[in-house]
């Protein structure tokens, strides 16, 4: 999604602002720009594709000490250099982030501006230019621009002659960052670690003005704020590559670490356990919400919170959930689960059964964002920093949390004894014995990077790892994969299994792990390359071209590790294929759009 960057200092303001760009560049985008004041005017720069092509056209050294950047996502118009933001109209410059629903309305009331682009971004610019020449008081216009606007933004504002930069938002993630140097506005905290970690976050309806040596925040009434500055506590490492080639192999190497912290936070012993989880065992039903992988990882947990919490759970992707009619029970929990914490929809669902009544706990990474705000109860994992647009750490520590959950609730139920606690004492030893052997893992890339189709077959919860690994494969190597229940394959889809077509089974389930086989058996009649991950041997050696053994643990943990190998064959894969790892075209890390 669009990322946001302005600064206002001593310094000059160019290199700050495309550094801070390139810390955003994982939330995915199209085209790049930057306007920046200088003696004479506010100049304008923009360019399709990546930030280097940007960087390139300006001159770094240029002497100017206040401006906006903006990494465009297409959503109104495509990505090309008019549709780019900063968008100029009148005496008002603005970058913008999210989507104004009303934005049609809007033009047809503004109609003594002639429009450049099809963005309803620019729409924001003229009906701001009009408010300011009929107020001449830009702090009045802003404290009344939530009456004009439907939808969601997070704006940078620079107003002609004008030495201030002014911010405002809704429902789209904004932070102000605060230096000796100068400050700072930037869609998140990456963008400014590398000259301070204080910063202020402004909530939804408040904007700010933002000078060299001042930063004014007013609420929604036009009253000025005051706030309590925050300090990132992470460290500006843990968002670079670390010598790793990728973001995303780093983060994938980073798990052994953050997965042992997102458990040492909750489980020291019972007692600890008891004290983090409290409450949860009072539901009769939970659903569970999320995109993507989110949505994804909370599968997992459907089937161990089922068996061992024994509560039903339900499971749905929430730009599906929010419009569907729901039976709640009298002691329903919703669980969100994100690991920005600002994905629209799963936002949206959480406000909407805030008004239901119905109580809600979020699963969240980033601190402070809007959907850790405003839940009833929030319970964050440890994952740090993810720059790679395809989550690996975050999807890992949202699977230990569920696993967790389960935990509690399944020795509150008496299916599970306390001492199940130990299992998870040395989840980081077996991640770091997991991700040693990785030359396994680019041998079996080397076999399937070239095919066109490839399939992840399961059953019960590892058809839900297939889900994920699935996904993982096609976002960031681009091939068509699909994840199939190890069943349902027979019904349709093994027409598509030809001589060699890739099929990755993974057999981690002992109820269920002879019946796997037999669908094993019959994609490998039909000519498959079969590939089994699994917690024991396979004997029949006729069944697999590769086999992936991974230890035999207790189901609750057992997942991370197959998922550990799915992410580096995904990986490899990509790479062979010389994709744009970390950054995957057309997505984007942070879904703040509909
Ligand atoms: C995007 C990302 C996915 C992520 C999903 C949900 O599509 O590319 O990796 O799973 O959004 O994001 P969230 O921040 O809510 O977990």
């Amino acid at each position: 999604m669009c990322g946001i960057v302005g600064y206002v200092g001593k310094s000059k303001c160019v290199p700050k602002i495309i550094s801070g760009l390139e810390s955003l560049e994982y939330r995915g985008y199209d085209s790049a720009g930057i306007a920046y004041v200088t003696n004479e005017s506010i100049k304008i720069k923009k360019e399709q594709g990546r930030i280097k092509v940007l960087k390139d056209s300006l001159n770094m050294n240029e002497e100017s000490y206040m401006g906006i950047g903006h990494t465009r996502w297409a959503t109104h118009g495509k990505p090309c250099k008019v549709n780019s933001h900063p968008h100029q109209v009148g005496d008002i410059t603005i970058v913008h982030n999210g989507i104004i629903e009303n934005y049609e309305e809007l033009k047809n009331n503004l109609k003594e501006y002639k429009f450049k682009s099809e963005t309803d971004s620019e729409v924001v610019a003229a009906l701001i230019d009009k408010l300011y020449h009929e107020d001449k008081d830009i702090i009045k216009v802003l404290s009344k621009l939530k009456d004009y606007l439907i939808g969601s933004y997070a704006l940078g504002i620079l107003v002609n002659g004008d030495d201030n930069i002014y911010a405002i938002r809704k429902d789209s993630p904004l932070i102000i960052g605060i230096s000796e140097d100068g400050n700072f506005i930037a869609s998140d905290v990456p963008a400014i670690l590398e000259y301070t970690n204080m910063y202020y976050l402004l909530l939804n309806d408040e904007f700010a003005l933002i000078s060299k040596d001042d930063v004014v925040i007013y609420d929604k009434n036009g009253e000025i704020s005051t706030k309590s500055l925050m300090t990132f506590e992470g460290s500006k490492e843990a968002a670079m590559k670390n010598g790793y080639d990728h973001y995303m192999l780093k983060e994938i190497y980073e798990q052994p670490k953050v997965v042992m912290e997102t458990i040492k936070e909750y489980i020291l012993d019972y007692k600890h356990l008891k004290e983090r989880m409290k409450g949860l065992e009072k539901y009769d039903a939970i659903d569970i919400v999320g995109c993507g992988s989110a949505y994804h990882v909370g599968l997992v947990g459907k089937s161990l919170i089922m068996k061992y919490g024994k509560v039903p759970v339900y499971v749905d992707i929430a730009s599906e959930y929010r419009y569907t009619e729901h039976i709640y029970s009298k002691k329903h929990l919703i669980i969100l689960i994100s690991q920005s914490g600002e994905t629209a929809d799963t936002l949206a669902v959480l406000r909407e059964a805030k008004q239901q009544g119905i109580d809600t706990l979020a699963i969240v990474n980033v601190v402070g964002s809007s959907i850790a705000r405003e839940a009833h109860k929030v319970l964050y994992i440890k994952a740090g920093p993810e720059i790679a647009v395809a989550t690996t750490k975050a999807y890992l520590c949202q699977l230990m949390m569920l696993s967790l959950i389960a935990l509690y609730l399944g020795i509150n139920k008496g299916t599970l004894d306390k001492k199940i606690i130990n299992e998870y004492d040395n989840m980081d030893l077996l991640l770091e014995k997991e991700l040693e052997n990785k030359k396994e893992l680019e041998d079996i890339a080397k076999l399937i990077y070239k095919n066109k189709d490839i399939f992840y077959l399961g059953r019960k919860i590892d058809y839900s790892l297939c889900m994920e690994a699935s996904l993982k494969l096609k976002e960031v190597s681009y091939l068509h994969s699909e994840a199939y229940a190890a069943g349902e394959l027979k019904h349709g889809t093994i027409s598509l299994i030809e001589d060699k077509t890739p099929v990755i089974s993974i057999i981690t389930d002992d109820d269920i792990r002879l019946k796997t086989l037999s669908n094993v058996k019959e994609v490998c009649a039909r000519g498959a390359l079969s590939i089994i991950i699994s917690n024991e041997d396979v004997l029949d050696k006729s069944l697999y071209t590769k086999l992936i053994k991974i230890p035999k643990v207790h189901e609750l943990i057992g997942s991370a590790l197959v998922m550990v190998k799915c992410q580096l064959i995904a990986y490899y894969v990509a790479r062979l294929n010389g994709c744009d790892i970390d950054k995957p075209r057309n997505l984007a890390k942070s879904v703040t759009v509909e």
